[in-house]
């Protein structure tokens, strides 16, 4: 019986996740994006549904295997309309988790038929997209938890730590490129945790699933968390 009794000390949390990549449109058949595989959030998301969440989850263009019917799941492309879907349901959350690679820069105009070669160089204007992270934070609920995520690969933890500043994280989560085995693609992660008091937590290089773990462990750490 033992083997079947499920932890559910997220039951009644309601936790909302970006994840993986976001594409910016540069023509019909083109567009801007970056290496985000979605693992780490859809990792998150199943460990939070397994322990009683109701999670809300809003993916970028991923290619993983996902069950979507076990959250409420919308699909996006861009960075803006990420942003709207995150936006639409942030506050009613009590969790909100930034694990997205949001494009921080789409073309600026999209052409509306495809680009056609010359012979001469071209160049694409790029204009700055919203920071979902940023904006949200701005507008953070009282008691809500806001856990965002950091990819350095320079000044990796002053980086991480003025991120959580500048965003209004409750916890920042830092990847480390340097590390073997952790990162893009990867099942397995490394991480350092960083909270808004000052602590500092280094897990080992160990399955994205545990990473997960060790990330709820340390939202339960978290003051609102104490408080609710
Ligand atoms: N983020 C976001 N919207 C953006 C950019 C980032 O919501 N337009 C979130 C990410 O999901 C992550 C956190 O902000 O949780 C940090 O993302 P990161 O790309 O590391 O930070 P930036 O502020 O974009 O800084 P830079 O890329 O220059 O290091
Ligand atoms: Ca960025």
């Amino acid at each position: 019986q033992k083997f079947f009794s499920k932890k559910s000390d997220f039951k009644g949390k309601k936790v909302l996740i970006t994840m993986g990549p976001t594409q910016e449109a540069i023509d019909p058949v083109r567009f801007i994006s970056n290496h985000s595989s979605g693992k780490m959030g859809y990792s998150l998301a199943t460990s939070l549904v397994d322990r009683g969440a109701e999670v809300w989850v809003v993916s970028g263009p991923i290619h993983i295997p996902v069950e979507k019917s076990r959250f409420h799941w919308t699909d996006v492309k861009s960075a803006e309309e990420m942003f709207t879907a995150a936006k639409s349901v942030h506050d009613q959350m009590d969790i909100v988790i930034f694990t997205a690679a949001v494009a921080d820069y789409g073309p600026a105009e999209v052409a509306s038929e495809k680009i056609k070669k010359s012979d001469s160089e071209m160049s694409i204007l790029l204009k700055k997209n919203v920071d979902i992270a940023q904006s949200l934070g701005q507008s953070k609920m009282e008691g809500q938890i806001h856990v965002g995520f950091a990819l350095e690969t320079e000044n990796e933890k002053v980086n991480a730590q003025s991120k959580l500043e500048r965003k209004n994280f409750d916890l920042i989560v830092l990847n480390s490129m340097k590390e073997k085995g952790a990162g893009f693609r990867l099942d397995t992660n490394k991480v350092h945790i960083f909270s808004k008091n000052g602590e500092h937590e280094e897990s080992s290089l160990a399955p994205k699933s545990e990473i997960a773990t060790l990330i709820l462990e340390e939202i339960k750490k978290t003051e609102h968390w104490i408080k609710a």
